[in-house]
């Protein structure tokens, strides 16, 4: 089983853009949400703009606020600049044929409207290709004024890379000589259902990506053992996505309160646990008596 192997797992209260002064390692893959800069109308569609949720009782104390201080003064242009560096580099040949290669790849999530931007300050940076990806809800969460209007029930993300057509797994088998062996890989489709998350997963942070999505993300783009970075890991979702499937996990984040709870509550290596003799009867590692679910499996515990 591919999580035996002591995966790294390396976080930083600190602004990716210190990444020089930390032992990183280049990534395979780089999955961004990057602060969407919404400002003051973070809470627009949502019914806790008012109290209890309803007009008839005022705004509540949300109305009118940001996300979180970062939505107003993150600089693109670093964080692209940030990619180029720790992306790992273009391999000496691409795929046969329009087939993937093993070229790295960077998943930005962003709205219908930032894509232009996001567009134009990754070609400055050398990710001059893009596959738009979209996100299929089953339903809206802009809940305020929704009769008799179209309500966005979609997310989306642009797969940016520089020149080979990256590394996508899709259940291909390989034969001795590292062939794909005929009729075992299926399609990557452009859209995939957004699963959300159980109560196995603490919610953390308002903009949280769910951990299915980012596996299912992480299993396409990468194998077992590679490299994934998440600049600004909010509650730490990537790297939980990351410890699920045995993918080594780097991640920034500037807010201290974030990081601590990602560091807590979503964050749980089983070899940073305390020692105990308790153990998941599906996957086997070990977990400490606080432990209900296990974070490898998703398995409920019992004492
Ligand atoms: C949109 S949220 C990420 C949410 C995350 N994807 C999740 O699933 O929880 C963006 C995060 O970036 C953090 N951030 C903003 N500027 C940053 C920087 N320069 N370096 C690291 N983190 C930063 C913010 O504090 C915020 O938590």
């Amino acid at each position: 089983m591919t999580h035996e192997k002591k995966l790294k797992c390396e976080i930083w209260n600190d602004s990716m853009q210190n990444w020089k002064s930390k032992p990183i390692q280049k990534a395979q893959l780089i999955i961004a949400d990057v602060p969407y800069n919404v400002g003051t109308n973070f809470y627009g569609s949502n019914p806790v703009w008012y109290k209890g949720g309803d007009n008839k009782n005022g705004e509540s104390k949300l109305a009118g606020k940001a996300a979180f201080a970062s939505d107003f003064n993150f600089n693109l242009y670093e964080y692209f600049h940030f990619c180029s560096q720790l992306m790992r580099k273009e391999p000496k040949k691409g795929g046969a044929r329009g087939r993937s290669s093993d070229a790295p790849c960077m998943i930005v999530f962003c709205s219908f409207q930032q894509q232009f931007t996001l567009i134009e300050a990754a070609k400055k940076h050398g990710f001059t290709k893009y596959i738009p990806l979209t996100f299929v809800k089953k339903s809206s969460p802009q809940a305020l004024k929704a009769n008799m209007r179209i309500v966005g029930a979609t997310e989306r993300a642009l797969l940016f890379y520089r020149s080979y057509l990256p590394k996508f797994r899709n259940g291909a088998e390989y034969d001795e000589d590292g062939k794909p062996i005929r009729g075992t890989g299926h399609m990557v489709l452009d859209w995939m259902e957004y699963e959300r998350d159980g109560k196995e997963i603490p919610k953390i942070h308002p903009t949280q990506k769910s951990v299915k999505l980012l596996k299912r993300l992480i299993e396409i783009c990468t194998d077992p053992g590679d490299v994934v970075i998440d600049p600004c890991f909010g509650s730490g979702s990537t790297g939980r996505a990351c410890l699920e499937t045995g993918r080594q996990f780097y991640g920034f984040e500037i807010n201290k309160e974030f990081y601590n709870r990602a560091k807590n509550e979503m964050l749980i290596l089983p070899d940073k646990m305390p020692v105990s003799e308790r153990k998941c009867s599906k996957c086997g590692i070990k977990l400490p008596e606080s432990i209900k679910i296990c974070p490898i499996c998703g398995t409920e515990v019992n004492s």
